[in-house]
């Protein structure tokens, strides 16, 4: 039991914490979220109290705090695209937020399955726009509430069985430990993390998880992630990368994801409503015609990297540097 709710089993744990299936007393279901960050505590079998090295608990202590300021914030957030934290707590030495279970899977779970059907393409245009119209709405209520969320990537992204689109996982606590802490290295998943993560400078806002809206759209066509921010500032092929899809999708639907991950946080979109505007604009969808030339080089290209996919084995890099 924690806080009178009952833990039912363990849904997942990542460098960060840990997440609980837990009911409360009625049988309701939640997915608890533990703060309990692997680098800088552990707790042995048994035991309900983290243990945390000396020297590492003053930052364990500013991640905590961080943590229970990102349950505050997301718990002033309703928005059916944003997961709701209900509660949030102290216990153990820890603190726990409480949310809504959602039951379904990640788009990253769903990219994975589509992709491994080989179509010619992930998802249609129709439901690309129809998602990420979806997750846009949330976002800009984020960051109405001078929130960046600086993690969007499908797996964060959660798809229910009522077909909503839901973002989870907001890194507050993440950002004040990796920039607080030099023994703690920076953390972003390579392809989706704007340049400016890597630098971790002051030019992060609104336009930072633009880039990684921009990575997810991608991902979606290609069924795996662009390159990263370091490889596209030495040899850019996302140009390249995009022209094959030309002709599955819209020219427009193109334009939106090099807008989106222009290497200069001012060269994208400087608010999500000016990324809906565009988004949204059907009435612009043309294609570029392509010769049968061009197709069958499409459709020989397209198995040429598969191979070379199938040597490299199939995982989208789902970790994090760290
Ligand atoms: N509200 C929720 N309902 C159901 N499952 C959840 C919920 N929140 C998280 N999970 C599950 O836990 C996993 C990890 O949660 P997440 O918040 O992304 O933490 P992290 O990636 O930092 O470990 C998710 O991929 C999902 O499977
Ligand atoms: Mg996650």
């Amino acid at each position: 039991m924690i806080g009178g709710y009952r833990i039912e089993r363990k849904l997942s744990a990542g460098g960060f914490g840990v997440v609980y299936l837990a009911a409360d007393s009625e049988g309701q279901q939640f997915a608890i979220k533990e703060y309990l960050p692997s680098s800088l505590a552990s707790r042995a079998v048994g035991q309900l109290l983290p243990q945390v090295l000396p020297e590492k608990l003053s930052l364990y202590r500013l991640g905590l705090k961080s943590f229970f300021e990102e349950g505050r914030s997301l718990a002033q957030i309703s928005h059916g695209s944003v997961v709701s934290v209900l509660n949030f707590f102290r216990e153990n030495e820890t603190v726990y937020m409480v949310m809504n279970y959602l039951e379904g899977g990640t788009l990253q779970d769903f990219i994975i399955t589509a992709r491994d059907l080989k179509k010619s393409k992930v998802f249609r245009e129709s439901t690309i726009r129809s998602l990420f119209d979806e997750i846009l709405r949330g976002l800009r209520i984020v960051h109405q509430h001078k929130m960046l969320h600086l993690d969007i990537k499908p797996a964060n992204i959660f798809i229910t069985d009522d077909n909503r689109a839901v973002m989870i996982d907001f890194g507050a606590a993440r950002e004040v430990l990796s920039k607080e802490g030099n023994f703690i290295r920076p953390m972003y998943t390579p392809g989706f993390a704007a340049p400016e993560m890597y630098r971790r400078d002051s030019s992060m806002g609104p336009w930072t998880d633009i880039y990684a809206i921009g990575a997810c759209i991608y991902a979606c066509m290609q069924g795996y992630p662009p390159n990263d921010a370091p490889q596209r500032i030495e040899k850019d092929r996302l140009s390249l990368a995009l022209s094959r899809l030309r002709g599955i999708y819209s020219d427009n639907l193109i334009e939106v994801i090099l807008w989106c991950m222009a290497l200069d946080p001012l060269a994208r979109p400087q608010s999500v409503f000016a990324l809906q505007k565009e988004l949204s604009r059907e009435s612009a969808r043309s294609y570029t015609k392509l010769t049968v030339g061009e197709r069958v080089r499409l459709q020989f290209d397209s198995v040429v990297s598969d191979n070379k996919k199938a040597a490299r084995k199939t995982n989208i890099p789902e970790t994090r540097i760290t």
